[in-house]
C-alpha cells in the first residue's frame, strides 16, 4: 500500500499535543492529517482547545469533535500545527496555496510552537518557483496589484469557478511569481508596506519545528534553521 508522506507528517506532529494545550489548526492536504488524528485522539479523552486557521479547518474541526475557542479567552496558543508551500534551510516559508496567509499568520504569530508538517517536495534551496500568494483588499486591487508588479514579479490575480478566489475574510490574493527571491525578510516588508496589501505569505522567523514526511514511510524532524548560503 501507498505511504502517504503528508499523512506521516501530520499525525507525527499530533504526538506533540498535551492535555490542556490551545491548538492552532492549520489548513491543507497535510494539517488535514494533525486534524484528524487530534480528533481521535480527543475521542480517547485528550482534553484541548481548538483555534482554526480557515473556515474549511473549521468545519474539519467540529466534524473531529475537537473544542474550539475563540481569541477572546486566550494571549497565546501552544502549539499550531501548520503546512507549506516552500519551506527555505532557514525556516523561511512560503504559504497560502489554499489562500488562508492571513488567519494563518495571526495564528503563527501568537504561536509557542509551530509545527510545520509537509512532504519532501516542500523544501527548496530558495523560495520563489511558488508564486508568492498575496491577501489584498478588494477596493482598488487593480492599482495594487500594479504596485506589486513593480516588485519585479508577475502578478495574477487568483480565480475559482471562473471568478475571483475570495478569501475567508472576502478579500483577494494576487499570486507573484518571482522564479527566486533572495532575501524574504526584506520582501516582506516591502511587500506589506503597499497601501492595499492585508498580508503576504511570506512566513519568516515564526516556524519552531519542522516535520518532514518521506514516501518511504519515515520521517526526518528539524528544530534548527540553517543560514542560507548566497549562489
Ligand atoms: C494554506 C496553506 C497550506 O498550508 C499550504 O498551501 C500547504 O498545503 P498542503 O499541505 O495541502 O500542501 O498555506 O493557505
Amino acid at each position: 500500500m501507498a505511504i502517504n508522506p503528508k499523512q506521516i507528517a501530520g499525525e507525527k506532529a499530533a504526538e506533540y499535543v498535551q492535555d490542556g494545550m490551545i491548538v492552532g489548526l492549520g489548513t491543507g492536504s497535510t494539517a488535514y492529517f494533525a486534524i484528524a488524528q487530534l480528533g481521535r485522539r480527543v475521542a480517547q479523552g485528550l482534553r484541548i482547545q481548538g483555534i482554526p486557521t480557515s473556515e474549511q479547518s473549521r468545519t474539519l474541526a467540529e466534524q473531529a469533535k475537537i473544542p474550539l475557542i475563540d481569541f477572546d479567552g486566550i494571549d497565546h496558543i501552544d502549539i499550531t500545527v501548520d503546512g507549506a508551500d516552500e519551506i527555505d534551510p532557514a525556516f523561511h516559508l512560503t504559504k497560502g496555496g489554499g489562500g488562508a496567509l492571513l488567519r494563518e499568520k495571526i495564528v503563527a504569530s501568537l504561536t509557542q510552537t509551530e509545527i510545520i508538517v509537509a512532504d519532501e517536495t516542500k523544501l527548496v534551496k530558495h523560495l520563489g518557483a511558488f508564486p508568492l500568494p498575496v491577501e489584498v483588499v478588494p477596493f482598488g486591487f487593480q492599482a495594487t496589484m500594479k504596485k506589486l508588479a513593480q516588485l519585479e514579479c508577475t502578478t495574477t490575480l487568483r480565480h475559482i469557478n471562473n471568478t475571483h478566489f475570495v478569501t475567508d475574510n472576502g478579500n483577494y490574493i494576487i499570486d507573484c511569481a518571482f522564479g527566486r527571491i533572495l532575501h524574504p525578510p526584506e520582501l516582506e516588508k516591502q511587500i506589506n508596506a503597499i497601501c492595499g496589501v492585508v498580508e503576504c505569505g511570506l512566513f519568516i522567523g515564526l516556524t519552531h519545528r519542522l516535520i518532514i514526511g518521506k514516501t518511504n514511510g519515515t520521517f526526518e524532524e528539524c528544530t534548527q534553521a540553517k543560514p542560507l548560503e548566497e549562489s
